[in-house]
C-alpha cells in the first residue's frame, strides 16, 4: 500500500511513519529528513533550501518535485511506500496524483495525525536531535541518559533550527494556510483517515492499524 500521513508540524508523522514502515516493510520517505541531509552535507541543493527551513517556510514546489520524482521511482518503493511531510500543498499533491499515475501507481491511504497546538508547541519546543545519528530524544518524553549526548552514539544533542519557539509558531500558520487544504482533497477521493495523535506513541500506531484494517 502506498500511504502519506498528514498532520502538523509535531504531530508525530514521522514517530509513526517509522513504526508503520517497521510494521509493513516498506521505506518510509521524510521530505523534511533528506534536506535537512542535504543541509547537513552542504549540497546546492542544501544551500538552496536552508533559509526557508530556518524560517519555517515551505521549500518552493519545483525543488521538492525533482527530489520525490527521483525518489519515487527508486526500486525499494515498488512494494509500496510511506510519504511523511509530502505533499504539503495543492501543487504538490495534483503533481504526486500525476506522477504515480505515469507510473501506474496510486495512493491508497491518507493518514491524517491530529493534535492540539499547545501538544506542538510543548512537544517541538523539548525536542533535541542527535548531530551524528539523528536519533530522536524529548526531554519530557524521552530524554538521554546524560544530558546532551546520544545515548546510541555518544553524538552532541542539538536543538534542530526549526524548532525554536517563533519558527515554531510560524510553522503552524503555514500549515493551515497551506497544507490543511488537503485534508479536504483527499476527502473527497476518500482516502483520508483522522487519527488522534494526543495518545501514548504506541496507541497512536495501535490506532493507525486498526484503520487500516477497517478497509
Ligand atoms: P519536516 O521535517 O517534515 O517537519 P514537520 O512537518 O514540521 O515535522 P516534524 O518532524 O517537526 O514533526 P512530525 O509530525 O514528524 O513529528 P515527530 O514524529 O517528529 O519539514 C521541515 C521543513 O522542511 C519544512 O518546514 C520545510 O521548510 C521543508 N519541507 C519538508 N517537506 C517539504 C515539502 N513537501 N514542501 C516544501 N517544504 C518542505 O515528533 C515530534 C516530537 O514529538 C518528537 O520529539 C517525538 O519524539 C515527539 N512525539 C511524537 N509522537 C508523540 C506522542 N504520541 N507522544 C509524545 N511525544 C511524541
Amino acid at each position: 500500500m502506498n500511504f502519506i500521513f498528514l498532520g502538523a508540524p509535531g504531530a508525530g508523522k514521522g514517530t509513526q511513519a517509522a513504526l508503520l514502515s517497521e510494521k509493513l516493510g516498506i521505506p518510509h520517505i521524510s521530505t523534511g529528513e533528506m534536506l535537512r541531509e542535504e543541509l547537513k552535507k552542504g549540497t546546492p541543493l542544501g544551500e538552496k533550501v536552508r533559509a526557508f527551513m530556518a524560517k519555517g517556510e515551505l521549500v518552493p514546489d519545483q525543488v521538492i518535485l525533482e527530489v520525490m520524482k527521483e525518489r519515487l521511482e527508486e526500486k525499494d518503493c515498488k512494494g509500496g511506500f510511506i510519504l511523511d511531510g509530502f505533499p504539503r500543498t495543492l501543487v504538490q499533491a495534483e503533481n504526486l496524483d500525476a506522477l504515480l499515475e505515469e507510473i501506474n501507481k496510486r495512493i491508497d491511504r491518507v493518514v491524517k495525525i491530529k493534535v492540539s497546538n499547545d501538544t506542538v508547541i510543548k512537544r517541538l519546543s523539548a525536542r533535541l536531535v542527535c548531530l551524528q545519528c539523528g536519533a530522536d530524544y524529548n526531554l519530557e518524553t524521552r530524554p538521554p541518559r546524560q544530558a546532551g549526548i546520544c545515548d546510541l552514539c555518544g553524538g552532541v544533542l542539538e536543538q534542530r533550527i526549526d524548532d525554536r519557539e517563533d519558527v515554531i509558531l510560524n510553522r503552524l500558520q503555514v500549515y493551515e494556510k497551506q497544507t490543511q487544504p488537503l485534508e479536504s482533497y483527499y476527502r473527497k477521493q476518500g482516502k483520508l483517515v483522522e487519527i488522534n495523535g494526543e495518545k501514548d506513541k504506541d496507541l497512536v500506531l495501535q490506532e493507525i492499524l486498526n484503520s487500516l484494517s477497517k478497509g
